[in-house]
């Protein structure tokens, strides 16, 4: 049995004790003669347009805990994460953040930080245990509370119906590379809107189908583990499938004021050099990265070359049947992206091949990329996260105008973030300028995009809180405000109180 108890801290502080110093701290250190108060009162250099929606976001088994309360059973991360090896030392969702229980206190720091929106994910397994057959109360009765609680403090709720927790029950089905999975989500999808679409008014329906489908069925470096090239692109298309027919159900079950979104981690690709053989290797990793889920939904088909460079590993005849594109190319609200880094690629070097097996996530002997395993990853310029991932803001900017110029539609930057390794101060405090200057550079490249006519609706910091980073379990901090993991004490970094500052004024110099 491995531990499923977060690393002790020592250097623990209660929250109340220490944001109460912190802002002690900062307004003495502002009196209103200085340059920053000055600053402060002046409208921003970029600022953004009224409405835009201040975010931040979170995922079910990433906070919650409460494993094996109000009816809840286990999904696909439960397993994997109570299987030996699969996660940083054995650290599992069991009890996160706790923030099931303490989802109060946590919409009161929202509230402190001026959100305007938070983005969170329901949990499937807490509303549909066995991923069939009716919702369960307790479970929507949560999520009612929790946009009740954010409708007191005038935050608008943005709710994914999928980040990564298939029930297990589904996965013992055949998971998704089986197609009636898709048929459940959509179910599943139609039960939440029934009971929450009087509170919520935007939904995303997946999160990052492409971790769920390549690192989940693919690396296996996600739950459920398993690693078939074949399982791994019939996932990828059950997903599809299970976007398309949860927008219907949403449609039908939801005020027609209400706005649907699909959230994905589009990769901007960049080939290493100009040659050939690179540029083939970035059409690859675009092609299976990509277009396998912006054909679909937005062209209403598989791009041609996809399915030529697949063609040896599924058979795209049988899995695609008629049908299938209209639904998953129903028109959406919104799209979501999520951002983190970019993708630089080249065509296979001698001895380097190896290094196309990891894609940032976690390493396996196992490729993520079917049909582009041997492409080689290489380092873009930049300085490193904590993730090992390089900070380049300007791959935000060009997807964000790609994606205007290619689909027309609103976007929302549903993610974007960092972990870095947070040192907690004497006094309690997090000094975190790293964070700061991620956060500062990528609103820069969002308003860049807006000024490019991009229409971007919205920014969600990932992450409001520290919490469960899947295969890196604790380790990795991308929390605006700061968990004591021995008490669970959270106490906003100095990002927190920038981000606050950032989104009172309505943007940035
Ligand atoms: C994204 C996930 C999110 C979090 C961030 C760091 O891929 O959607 O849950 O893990 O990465």
């Amino acid at each position: 049995m491995t531990s499923t108890v977060p690393p002790a801290r020592t250097d623990a502080v209660p929250a109340a004790r220490t944001s109460a110093r912190t802002s002690a701290r900062t307004s003495a250190s502002t009196p209103a003669s200085t340059p920053a108060a000055r600053t402060a009162a002046e409208p921003p250099a970029r600022a953004f347009p009224p409405g835009f929606r201040w975010g931040a976001a979170t995922a079910a088994y990433q906070i919650e805990g409460a494993a094996a309360e109000g009816g809840r059973t286990p999904s696909i991360w439960d397993t994997f994460s109570h299987t030996p090896g699969r996660t940083a030392g054995g650290q599992t969702g069991d009890v996160a953040v706790d923030h099931y229980h303490r989802f109060r206190e946590d919409v009161r720091l929202m509230a402190r930080l001026g959100l305007t929106s938070y983005r969170f994910s329901l949990s499937w397994p807490r509303i549909q245990p066995t991923g069939r057959g009716p919702a369960l109360e307790s479970g929507l009765d949560f999520y009612r509370a929790l946009a009740d609680e954010l409708a007191e403090h005038g935050i608008r709720p943005v709710a994914t119906l999928y980040h990564w927790d298939l029930p297990q029950h589904l996965e013992d089905a055949g998971g998704w590379p089986v197609r009636e999975s898709a048929e459940r989500f959509a179910e599943y999808a139609a039960l939440a809107a029934q009971a929450l679409g009087d509170r919520i008014d935007t939904w995303v329906t997946l999160n990052e189908p492409w971790c769920s489908a390549f690192l989940g069925y693919g690396s296996g470096v996600h739950a459920p583990g398993r690693t078939s090239p074949a399982d791994a692109l019939r996932a990828a298309h059950h997903l599809n499938l299970g976007h398309g027919l949860a927008v219907g159900a949403l449609r039908a079950a939801l005020p027609s004021t209400a706005e649907i979104a699909v959230s994905l981690n589009l990769h901007a690709v960049r080939p290493l050099t100009g040659h050939s053989d690179d540029l083939a290797a970035a059409r690859r990793i675009d092609a299976v990265g990509n277009r396998i889920f912006t054909g679909p939904m937005f062209a209403g088909a598989y791009p041609d070359d996809l399915l030529a460079d697949t063609t040896h590993l599924v058979d795209w005849a049988d899995l695609v049947r008629d049908g299938d594109l209209a639904e998953i190319s129903r028109p959406i609200d919104l799209l979501g992206l999520n951002y983190y880094t970019p993708t630089v690629v080249s065509a296979a070097r001698d001895g380097e091949a190896a290094t196309a097996r990891h894609d940032g996530h976690g390493a396996s002997p196992h490729s993520p990329w079917p049909g582009a395993d041997d492409v080689t990853f290489h380092r873009a310029p930049g300085e490193l996260t904590a993730m090992g991932w390089p900070i380049d803001p300007t791959g935000l900017t060009e997807l964000l105008t790609a994606l205007h110029r290619e689909h027309g539609l609103p976007l929302l930057v549903t993610e974007n973030g960092a972990a870095f390794e947070d040192v907690v101060g004497p006094d309690g405090s997090v000094d975190d300028p790293r964070r700061i200057a991620y956060i500062r550079a990528h609103l820069a490249a969002v308003h860049h995009a807006l000024e490019a006519g991009a229409d971007v609706r919205g920014y969600y910091l990932w992450s409001l809180l520290d919490n469960f980073e899947w295969a890196y379990g604790y380790a990795k901090r991308f929390g605006a405000v700061h968990v004591d993991y021995d008490t669970l004490a959270r106490t906003p970094k100095a990002s927190a109180h920038w981000y606050a500052e950032v989104i009172r004024r309505g943007g940035i110099d």
